[in-house]
């Protein structure tokens, strides 16, 4: 287990953050560590795989590549797949699955060419384990088996985290639209309070005025904290054969170790002063990112309010970064002072609504959310000059809402949605001038 090839698929826009994260985690660079389209190829040991699922908070899974060569049939992929020793990875007693992607594929039909990869993984269990072959299980597998097809190649893999990484297990309360855990830590490299490759934070206060159930500050807090971020989950590979209990402890004990609480996250470790910063107008999703804190151990290392995002003073005296994925129409509409149709009881009443109707924002949703951004950037111009203010978005018009010109754009997929994270610098708004001086007679 000295030479693997290991994978790491991440969102889009994150594959040089994820590399720099692992470089951080590893010392790897060159050769050893690729930033491909859409992932990090890595070299490493079985050591190295369980320590990126402990502590990426960038990948989606971390793969295991087990072989890789040309196809023009399903045949192919059969005798590709039949080539593999499955039998070290797992036994006929557990339950498996195969997930296929695929990019300009020749292949007529994507599910026949998986259930060939399924009926070779079988066979080869059948002809060398006596007759014994594994059962598919495709709601919750043991083991999942990962191919990949170009237009002429294919990869085969066996996943070693099970649920994706962005499930870190403190997450029980979830707001309307919460962002994944994975996108909030590319968002906090991306502005650069976090810097993967250093493994170290910002002293800057950060603050998300719009926090619903806390994902950004969570994430935030944790790095501070230097909480692994799968600490309170389990993995895939504690099921695979070549698992090993005694050096796992110690990767987790190691973990442990190095920040001021368990990995268990039970117990809230102390800050000496609070700089990360969250608030909400709803109250109900103030209260689900509080639970959600304490449950990531981090609620001591945090300051959740409610309260209105274009009233809510800075919660620090020196200027720091304000980081947020704003309402936005079809999601989730603002509420507040500039809320459609007068604030929260139409955001819930109207927004919810639509949501669970699964329709469209109406054209006062779009004002609303036109005022909500005048109102808020007149606020910000007031209140917080010398701030940063980094929004997510997939509203290509937001600065023209907001009437500011951004400094940065950071492209960054949310899922299938193309998204930028924009940079405005805050100054104070200019003072009218001076009036002119009374004329003398
Ligand atoms: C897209 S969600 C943010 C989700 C959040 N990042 C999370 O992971 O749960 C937008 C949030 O803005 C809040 N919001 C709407 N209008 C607001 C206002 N005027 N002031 C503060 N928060 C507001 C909503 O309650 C919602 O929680």
């Amino acid at each position: 287990m000295n030479a693997l090839t290991l994978f790491l698929p991440c969102a889009g826009g994150v594959e040089d953050f994820l590399a720099d994260e692992v470089h951080g985690l590893s010392g790897l660079v060159g050769e050893d560590l690729l930033s491909l389209r859409g992932g990090v190829r890595v070299r490493g040991d079985w050591a190295l795989m369980q320590r990126l699922n402990l502590h990426s908070r960038l990948a989606q899974r971390v793969l295991i590549e087990l072989a890789h060569g040309p196809y023009q049939s399903e045949q192919d992929l059969y005798a590709l797949a039949a080539g593999v020793p499955w039998e070290q990875w797992f036994t006929p007693r557990q339950r498996f699955r195969v997930d296929l992607t695929a990019q300009a594929s020749p292949l007529k039909s994507l599910n026949f060419a998986t259930l060939r990869i399924k009926d070779a993984v079988a066979d080869r269990f059948r002809a060398q384990a006596g007759g014994l072959r594994p059962s598919i299980d495709t709601q919750r597998p043991d083991v999942r088996v990962q191919a990949h097809l170009t237009a002429t190649h294919a990869q085969l893999y066996i996943d070693t985290s099970g649920e994706p990484l962005f499930k870190r297990g403190w997450r029980q309360d979830k707001g309307d639209a919460p962002l994944k855990e994975t996108l909030a830590a590319a968002m906090l490299a991306a502005c650069g309070w976090w810097q993967p490759a250093t493994r170290s934070v910002s002293p800057l206060p950060l603050y998300d005025p719009c926090c619903g159930s806390g994902t950004i500050v969570i994430e935030a807090a944790q790095l501070l904290l230097g909480l692994p971020a799968g600490g309170q989950r389990r993995f895939a590979f504690e099921q695979l054969r070549p698992h090993d209990p005694v050096g796992w402890n110690a990767i987790k004990t190691e973990a442990s170790g190095a920040c001021p609480t368990s990995a268990g996250g039970q117990n809230d470790a102390q800050t000496p002063a609070v700089r990360i910063f969250g608030s909400d107008v709803a109250h109900r999703m103030v209260d689900f990112a509080q639970r959600n804190a304490r449950r990531a151990g981090v609620a001591a290392a945090l300051q959740l309010r409610g309260g209105d995002a274009l009233q809510r003073l800075p919660p620090c005296a020196e200027p720091g970064v304000l980081l947020l994925n704003p309402p936005y129409g079809e999601r989730i509409a603002a509420a507040g002072v500039a809320g459609a149709r007068g604030g929260r009881e139409a955001f819930q009443s109207g927004t919810l609504a639509r949501q669970r109707a699964g329709g469209a924002a109406p054209a006062d949703d779009v004002n609303a959310g036109d005022e909500f951004f005048a109102r808020l950037a007149a606020h910000w111009k007031s209140h917080y000059a010398g701030w940063s203010a980094w929004l997510l978005t997939p509203d290509s018009k937001l600065p023209g809402r907001l009437r500011l010109k951004e400094s940065r754009r950071v492209p960054l997929w949310n899922g299938p949605i193309e998204c930028r994270l924009l940079r405005f610098d805050l100054t104070a708004r200019r003072a009218p001038p001076p009036a002119p001086p009374a004329a003398t007679p």
